[in-house]
C-alpha cells in the first residue's frame, strides 16, 4: 500500500516507520525543513529505543522516504495519515490549527480517491471538520473519505506497542475505508475494533482518561496507606490480581506527566463541558495529580526542616524512563518549586539532560551531573523522580559517603525501605507506610 504520513513528529515518525517495516511504501512529510534534512541524512530528531535502526533499515530498502513537499506525499499515496500536533491552548482545549492547515494542503492535492485518516489525538467531531475543509478546498472534486485511527503508543516502547498492540481501533464510514485500513493492519494479527468516526475519537479520549484515573486512584490510595501504616506496593499487588482491575497502571508515584495524559485529560474535560456535561471525575483526577507533586515537596520539607540553602540531588528528569521527553514531567515541576524555595539542585538523567538544560538553566541554581553519584555529592536529600533501569543497582555506601546527610525521597518506590533505613537513611517513598518490616515466621 502507498501511504503518506503528514507530520513527522513522535507519532508520525514511529507510525510511518512501522508501516514501512510491514512492507508498505511510506512517504513522511513535514513542514520543518531542518527535521526533514536531518532524517534524510540518517539522523533521528527524537529518542525512542530501536527507532533509528528501523528507520535506517527501511530507508535502505527504499520503502521509507522523507519530504517537505506535502503535495508529492499526497499525490503518491492512497491513504494519508494526519499526525500533526494538537497542543493545548490556555483554556485546556486542543489547538487544531495544525490539523486545519494540513487539511487545506491535502485538499489542494487530492487528485484521485484518497482515504484521509486522523491519527493525532483530536476532539470528537474533528473528523467532521476535516471532511468539510477538504471538501471546501478540494480543486479536483475527486472522491475522498475520512477515517479515524487513534494511536496508543507509549513513549519508550512505541515500536513494540505498534507491533504488538492490544487492539487497533478504526472509525470509518464505508466498507471501502474499512477494507483499506484492515489491509494495512492485517499483518499485526490483532483485535480490530470497527466503529464510526466519533466512536473512535471517543475511544482515544476514554483510554487515556481511564488510565490517568487509575494512576490518580492509586496515588490517592497511597496517601491512605501512608497515614495507616500500610504499604501501597502490597496493596496494589493485592488489588491488581483481580482480573477485573488488573495490575497495570497501579504504580504509585509523584504523578503522571508526558505529552499525552495531562493534555488529553484537560481536552476531554473541556470537550465534555462544551457538550453540556460536567465530567467532575476527571477534574478530580487532575487535582490529585497536582496534589501529588505538591506532597513530594512537603515530604522533602518534613525530612529537611527547611528547603532553602539545601542541596537536593535529583535522579531522573524525563517524565518516565526510556525517553528524553520532559513535557509536563513531574521532575521539572518539583525542581522549579525547590529552586523557588532557595534550594540548590544537582540533577542527573541518562538521556533527558539536554532537553532539561534548555528549560531549566538561565539564572537557576541547578547543576547537571555526570551520574547518580555525582548528583549525590554534598546533597542533603536525594529525590528519585524517574525509575530508570540504571538506577536499580546502587552502591548505597558510596551514595551515603557522598551526601551531607543520608535522606532519600523515593518518588517511584524503587528501593527497599527496610534495607535503606537499616543503613541509616531517612527514607520516604510514596505510600510506603511507616516502614515496619513485613512480619514473617
Ligand atoms: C500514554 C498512553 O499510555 C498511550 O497509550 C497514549 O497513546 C499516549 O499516552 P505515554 O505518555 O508515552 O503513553 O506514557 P505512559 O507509559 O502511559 O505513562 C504516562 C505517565 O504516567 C508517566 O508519567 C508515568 O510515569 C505515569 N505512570 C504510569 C504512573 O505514574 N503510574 C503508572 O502505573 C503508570
Amino acid at each position: 500500500m502507498k501511504i503518506a504520513i503528514v507530520g513527522s513528529g513522535y507519532v508520525g515518525l514511529v507510525t510511518g516507520t512501522c508501516f514501512s517495516d510491514l512492507g508498505n511504501e511510506v512517504i513522511c512529510a513535514d513542514s520543518d525543513n531542518d527535521k526533514v534534512e536531518l532524517l534524510k541524512r540518517g539522523g533521528v530528531p527524537i529518542y525512542e529505543p530501536g527507532l533509528a535502526e528501523l528507520i535506517s533499515k527501511n530507508v535502505k530498502s527504499g520503502r521509507l522516504s522523507f519530504t517537505t513537499d506535502i503535495r508529492k506525499a499526497v499525490a503518491l499515496s492512497e491513504v494519508v495519515f494526519i499526525c500533526v500536533g494538537t497542543p493545548p491552548k490556555e483554556d485546556g482545549s486542543a489547538d487544531l490549527t495544525g490539523i486545519e492547515k494540513v487539511s487545506k494542503d491535502i485538499a489542494e492535492h487530492v487528485d484521485s480517491y484518497k482515504l484521509i485518516v486522523e491519527k493525532s489525538t483530536v476532539p470528537v467531531e474533528t473528523g467532521e471538520w476535516v471532511r468539510r475543509t477538504i471538501g471546501k478546498f478540494s480543486k479536483s472534486g475527486s472522491e475522498f473519505e475520512i477515517a479515524s485511527n487513534p494511536e496508543f503508543l507509549r513513549e519508550g516502547s512505541a515500536i513494540s506497542d505498534f507491533i504488538n498492540p492490544d487492539r487497533v481501533v478504526i472509525g470509518v464510514e464505508s466498507k471501502r475505508a474499512e477494507k483499506l485500513l484492515k489491509e494495512i493492519y492485517e499483518p499485526l494479527n490483532t483485535n480490530i475494533v470497527v466503529t464510526n468516526i466519533k466512536g473512535a475519537e471517543i475511544i482515544k479520549h476514554a483510554s487515556n482518561s481511564f488510565l490517568a484515573t487509575k494512576i490518580s486512584f492509586i496515588n490517592a490510595l497511597s496517601n491512605i496507606c501512608e497515614r495507616t501504616g500500610a504499604d501501597i506496593e502490597q496493596v496494589a499487588e493485592g488489588i491488581g490480581y483481580d482480573s477485573r482491575i488488573n495490575k497495570h497502571f497501579l504504580k504509585a508515584g509523584i504523578g503522571f506527566g508526558g505529552s499525552c495524559f495531562p493534555k488529553d485529560l484537560k481536552a476531554f474535560i473541556h470537550i465534555s463541558q462544551n457538550l453540556g456535561y460536567d465530567f467532575g471525575l476527571l477534574k478530580e483526577v487532575e487535582r490529585i495529580n497536582e496534589e501529588q507533586k505538591a506532597l513530594a515537596v512537603e515530604k522533602i520539607r518534613r525530612m529537611l526542616w527547611n528547603i532553602s540553602e539545601k542541596v537536593i540531588g535529583v535522579w531522573g528528569l524525563a517524565f518516565k524512563p526510556n525517553t528524553d521527553d520532559i513535557r509536563s514531567a513531574p521532575a521539572l515541576e518539583i525542581i522549579e518549586r525547590l529552586l523557588d524555595e532557595g534550594a540548590r539542585v544537582r540533577a542527573y538523567d541518562p538521556v533527558a539532560m539536554d532537553n532539561s538544560k534548555k528549560q531549566l538553566t538561565s539564572g537557576k541554581n541547578i547543576e547537571f551531573c555526570s551520574d547518580i553519584y555525582d548528583a549525590a555529592e554534598n546533597a542533603d536529600c536525594i529525590v528519585v523522580m524517574t525509575e530508570w533501569n540504571e538506577f536499580k543497582e546502587v552502591d548505597w555506601d558510596r551514595v551515603k559517603d557522598a551526601m551531607t546527610q543520608p535522606v532519600l525521597l523515593d518518588g517511584r518506590n524503587m528501593y527497599d525501605p527496610v534495607k535503606l533505613r537499616e543503613m541509616g537513611f531517612t527514607y520516604e517513598g510514596i505510600g510506603r507506610g511507616r516502614g515496619e518490616p513485613v512480619l514473617s515466621l
